[in-house]
């Protein structure tokens, strides 16, 4: 049995992985859990599976959290608390389901231990993959994809030679928006925005994939994850999110990776990898398919898609300030202080105002982060 830790528990993630972890019998036990300040499902989480150990962000939501469950579960808090959690003697696994930078320091902590962690967290991957693919390496920790894409991926490579990818093809749904002319971009509501086609998701990733910046991070992530450069990562976009990406090969040939838009499946993929067991989930039925369709992605319409590229060319802190800027921009939006046109154009001016610098160090991505996210105050 492996005792796992689910930072951000009460996400979107993490309540699908709770439920693959129910699935699984007593393969893995889910030893700690964590969350921002959404204690009501907290609570009824600690109820059905018995947690040893709960951090939560917020110093008050943690403080009614304890009174609430009356020594029946230790209770941490703050950023240290998430910190702790990870390192504690009984969490053999981590999955890293917080959302934005926030998760850099827990996740990155669970690396530095050696732990194993299945990554969802994508954005401490694009902020901080130069140091995180090199302390895993360093102290045998390995990093699984859980976004479908690069769980897709991994599973086209699973028995190839590394040497013989030619390049990735990400696949993407295009979001909401694939059909509106960009003109109407200023007048697009947030309620427009959180309706994606074929993913439910949280709130800051579905604005990523209305602006296409998802698919950014996800080049990024794509990266670290599997060392190609960014001219061997490639953009598909495919409405029906049923290919999840592709590995084409020196020989021509292309692997696939098909299933029904359920993130249950990659998140079972990365916590048995590299073994695949049986689960109750959906099957993908091909009869129903009213076909399928590929199509490159509009950069000039969905700008946020080759300011991520841009930025993983300049490297160093680049990815960054692109995050910062992302995060808030994508806060702002949601907040209706900014509009939907208008988030490609804070990350632009974020990026002109900070060059990249080396970033190996977490203090100075940390730094970067800080900077970026103060310069774009005057929007507020
Ligand atoms: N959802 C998907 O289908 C999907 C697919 C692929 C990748 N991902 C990636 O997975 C990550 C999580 O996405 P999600 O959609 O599950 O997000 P979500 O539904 O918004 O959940 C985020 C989780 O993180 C916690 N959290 C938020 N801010 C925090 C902070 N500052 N400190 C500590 N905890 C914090 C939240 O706690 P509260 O509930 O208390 O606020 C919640 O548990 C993202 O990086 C996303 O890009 C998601």
């Amino acid at each position: 049995m492996k005792n796992i830790c689910i930072l951000g528990s009460t996400g979107s993630i993490g309540v699908s992985s709770l439920e693959v972890i129910s699935g699984l019998g007593d393969r893995f036990r889910p030893v700690c859990l964590t969350a921002n300040r959404n204690v009501d499902l907290l609570a009824e989480q600690v109820r059905v599976h018995r947690p040893a150990a709960v951090a939560i962000l917020d110093a008050s939501a943690a403080a009614d959290f304890r009174n609430r469950m009356n020594g029946s579960v230790e209770v941490l808090d703050g950023p240290s608390g998430l910190l702790e959690i990870v390192k504690r003697e009984d969490v053999d696994m981590v999955i890293g389901s917080m959302v934005g930078f926030s998760g850099l320091a827990p996740t990155l902590e669970a690396v530095k231990l050696g732990k194993n962690v299945a990554l969802a967290n994508k954005e401490s991957l694009v902020v901080a993959g130069e140091l995180m693919t090199g302390l895993a390496s360093e102290r045998g920790a390995k990093i699984v994809p859980i976004d479908s894409e690069h769980s897709a991926i991994l599973q086209c490579l699973a028995g190839e030679d590394p040497a013989t990818v030619e390049r990735l093809i990400l696949t993407a749904s295009g979001g909401p928006f694939l059909d509106r002319d960009a003109g109407g971009f200023g007048k697009v509501t947030v309620g427009e925005a959180l309706r994606h086609p074929t993913w439910k998701m949280g709130k800051k990733i579905t604005i990523d994939s209305a602006t296409l910046m998802n698919k950014g991070l996800e080049v990024i992530e794509a990266r670290w994850l599997f060392g190609l450069d960014p001219d061997r990562i490639g953009v598909l976009v495919h409405p029906q999110s049923i290919v999840h990406s592709m590995v084409e090969f020196v020989d021509g040939s292309v692997k696939a990776q098909l299933g029904v838009p359920d993130m249950k499946v990659p998140i079972q993929y990365a916590l048995t990898w590299p073994d695949r067991t049986p689960s109750r989930w959906e099957r993908l039925d091909f009869s129903k398919l009213n076909g399928m369709t590929f199509l490159p992605p509009d950069t000039e319409k969905f700008r946020c898609l080759p300011l991520a590229y841009g930025a993983l060319r300049a490297g160093g802190t680049a990815p960054v300030v692109l995050n910062a800027a992302n995060e808030v921009s994508v806060g702002l939006f949601l907040a209706g202080r900014l509009t939907f046109d208008r988030i490609p154009d804070l990350i632009a001016d974020a990026l002109d105002r900070f060059p990249a610098q080396a970033a190996g160090e977490l203090e100075t991505i940390i730094d970067a982060d800080r900077r970026t996210r103060s310069y774009l105050e005057k929007y507020n």
